[in-house]
Order: structure tokens, then sequence, then C-alpha cells
């Protein structure tokens, strides 16, 4: 089905679809398989996804990690006008589970300025895991993470893009691929 004729997008406009669901399966299998290698055997592993837009990529992605694990999700919103993040983050959903001695893959759809990461990873820090590493389906290296994130499924433009769990105020996360919109609305950052 070509992006024109896909009744997901209602009044939306794609101005190309840069993954399709068949490159995203591909690579988020390679990324599940690279986490389970560099992972010791003897790991307590806990996958925690950042809501809301890494829902679609964790749940392919935990699926394709052949071991034990456990999955929790935490929200945070960042605030920003279009796409410039004024770097105000705020914890909206905390996971019960403990992080305590565990490694724990924290699972994010798109980095771009990095604000939410470098807000949340220290936080996180303070709970004691044993290892806290990220997974990102895309990053568009707009800046330098420190730390990196350890895996990265596709180096992304810097164009706003959505489907596959990333929307444009809420809307478009049910596209099984990825594609960058045509300019329009950006107004929704959060999730
Ligand atoms: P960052 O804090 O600037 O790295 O990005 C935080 C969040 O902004 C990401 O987790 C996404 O939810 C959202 N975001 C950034 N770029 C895009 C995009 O191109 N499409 C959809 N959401 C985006
Ligand atoms: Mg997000």
């Amino acid at each position: 089905m070509t992006d024109r004729l896909d009744p997901r997008l209602g009044n939306g406009r794609l101005a190309r679809i840069l993954y399709s669901a068949e490159a995203v399966r591909q690579r988020v299998e390679e990324l599940a398989e690279a986490i389970h290698q560099d992972l010791g055997a003897d790991e307590d592993l806990l996958v925690l996804g950042l809501l809301k837009g890494s829902f679609v990529f964790m749940a392919d992605l935990v699926r394709a990690i052949p071991r034990p694990l456990e999955v929790d999700f935490i929200r945070v919103a960042s605030y920003g006008q279009e796409t410039v993040s004024t770097g105000d983050v705020e914890l909206l959903y905390d996971p019960e589970t403990s992080l305590k001695g565990r490694s724990v893959v924290i699972v994010e759809d798109i980095i771009d300025s990095g604000t939410t990461l470098q807000w949340l990873l220290p936080r996180l820090e303070e709970r004691g895991p044993r290892r806290l590493e990220v997974c990102a389906l895309l990053h568009k290296r707009t800046v330098s993470l420190d730390p990196h994130p350890r895996w990265v499924g596709f180096d992304a433009p810097r164009e706003f893009l959505v489907g596959y769990g990333l929307d444009c105020a809420e809307q478009f996360r049910n596209l099984p691929y990825i594609g960058a919109l045509e300019t329009g609305d950006r107004s929704s950052r959060d999730g």
C-alpha cells in the first residue's frame, strides 16, 4: 500500500517513507540479537520503555530477545515549542519495579536533543542498577549524548518523523512504517 492511499494517514501527508515495515522488522531483530549478545548470561534484564513513543518498538523488540526478561514502562514529558526543547522534563509515570542490581535497558523511540535522556539517566542511576543502557530505534545525532546510547537502529535525518509509535499531535502512531511528515504542525513533543 502506498502512503497516499493509507487510510491511517487521514488528512496527513508524508513527504516520503524512510523505513518500510520490513526494514524496521529486520533492524529490530538485529538490535534484539545485539542486546542478547552484549549481556552476560547471568544478567537480570529489565527492559524499560519510554512512553508513549516506544510502545510499538518495545513490543517487537522484547519478543525478539531470546532470554528471560522483565518489562516495565516509564513516562516523561519534555516541554518545548516546535523542535526546540526548553529542557523542562517531568516524570509522569514512574515504575514500581526495583532497578537495584539489575541490568536495565531503556528503550527510546527517537533521540533528538537528548534532553529527555540527559534528565532521566542520572535519576535512574541513583536507584542502583548493575548497569543502565539505552536502546534507541532512531537517533538524529543533533547532539553528542554522554553516555552514548549503546544500541541505535537508524541514524535518522533531522526531519519530523512519524509512524511505528512516533506521533505528531498524537496521530500516526499506528503506521507500520516510519515516514517524514510534510511540513505542518509539530506541536506534540511528549511521549
Ligand atoms: P529529545 O529529548 O529531544 O531527545 O526527544 C524527546 C522526544 O521527543 C522523543 O522521545 C520523541 O517522543 C519526541 N521526538 C523527537 N523527535 C521526534 C520526531 O521526529 N517525531 C516524533 N517525535 C519526536
Ligand atoms: Mg519518546
